[in-house]
């Protein structure tokens, strides 16, 4: 039990912790937070319907009220978008607690994780879960679309963050992360690769070839493989505006994402993430992108199965923040 708690509120101090650094003072603005974020992320959205019936502060989301800008000078601004599905709740719950003990500690980079879903969900034991999800974290992002992989919802992504997160700042994050829920991030690795590149036109992943694609993402081209990869913001907004992407949405979406940028030459400051990023290998043969975990990892792709996910857990010392306490005195 009390080890669920601690995890809870590092989950609560790194989504609010603009706010304040006391969970006392905390606990006093959370509603409020709560409200703020709601009104930010679901603008449209009858989930949130409770609070904009309660609170008139929401139909004023636009005017100085809102949230403090996302923008922090002094480290670099990551928006990290997890693209999974709304019912994977017990995952979700995997992955937020990976990443919320992450943030937490970072130095160098302040990196907001939220899950992206489309808000075709129909399922009212779904809508309930998420409802409850929204209202604790505050991490969800619903985009207006059909959940798809390869339909479109990638551009629906990409095209709608300038609209989502700017907030009237020209360049509100750095960098933006594409990432699904099969993949982990060492969230410290990232960022120090991150630090002395270039803020504009780049693009990072695991890069595979375009040889064998037939043209699909440009002759000879690379694309980023899909389970994670960067663009800067200015590459964002290139999309939220391109001819290209809105009328090429369909196909393997790593690969439609390169051809709109290959195209127009977009994406040339390209970082090949390999052997950073890589596929769990498990008992699988080794080969340029499967490999043995190795300390300088920024990615790890096809953990699909929860004991792939401790394997790796265990590996990036994750928990060994656990501090010795009566209450569990015989852990492990
Ligand atoms: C891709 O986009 C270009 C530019 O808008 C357009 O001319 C072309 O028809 C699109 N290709 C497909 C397959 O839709
Ligand atoms: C995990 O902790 C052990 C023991 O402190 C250390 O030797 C190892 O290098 C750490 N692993 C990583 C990936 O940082």
């Amino acid at each position: 039990m009390y080890h669920g708690f601690t995890i809870h509120s590092i989950v609560m101090k790194s989504t609010f912790n603009h706010l304040s650094h006391s969970t006392t003072h905390l606990l006093l603005f959370l509603p409020l937070t709560l409200l703020i974020l709601g009104c930010i992320f679901y603008p449209n959205n009858n989930l949130l319907s409770f609070f904009t019936t309660s609170f008139r502060t929401c139909s004023t989301a636009n005017d100085a009220s809102e949230a403090p800008p996302p923008f922090d000078d002094a480290k670099l601004n990551i928006f990290f978008g997890i693209l999974t599905m709304p019912q994977l709740h017990e995952r979700r719950h995997l992955i937020r607690s990976v990443y919320s003990i992450q943030t937490h500690n970072l130095l160098s980079a302040k990196v907001n994780v939220r899950f992206i879903f489309c808000n075709s969900i129909k399922d009212e034991e779904v809508k309930m879960f998420l409802a409850l999800e929204i209202t604790l974290y505050g991490d969800i992002v619903l985009l207006d679309c059909v959940e798809n992989m390869n339909d479109g919802k990638t551009y629906t992504y990409f095209s709608s963050l300038p609209s989502l997160v700017s907030n009237g700042h020209d360049r509100p994050y750095d960098y933006v992360v594409k990432a699904d829920d099969d993949a982990y991030f060492q969230l410290e690795n990232l960022a120090s690769f991150l630090k002395d590149k270039p803020r504009e036109d780049l693009y990072y992943g695991m890069e595979m070839s375009c040889d064998l694609l037939n043209g699909m993402c440009g002759a000879h081209n690379t694309f980023m493989a899909g389970f994670g990869y960067v663009l800067s913001w200015d590459l964002v907004e290139w999309i939220a505006e391109s001819d290209i992407a809105r009328n090429n949405k369909t196909g393997f979406e790593d690969v439609m994402l390169a051809k709109w940028l290959n195209t127009e030459g977009k994406g040339k400051n390209r970082y090949d993430g390999v052997p950073a990023m890589y596929d769990y290998k498990g008992n699988l043969p080794e080969k340029r992108n499967r490999h043995d975990f190795i300390p300088e990892t920024v990615a790890i792709h096809k953990l699909k199965a929860d004991a792939q996910w401790a394997k790796t857990l265990e590996y990036f010392n994750v928990t060994n923040i656990l501090k010795p306490y009566k209450l569990h005195r015989n852990f492990r």
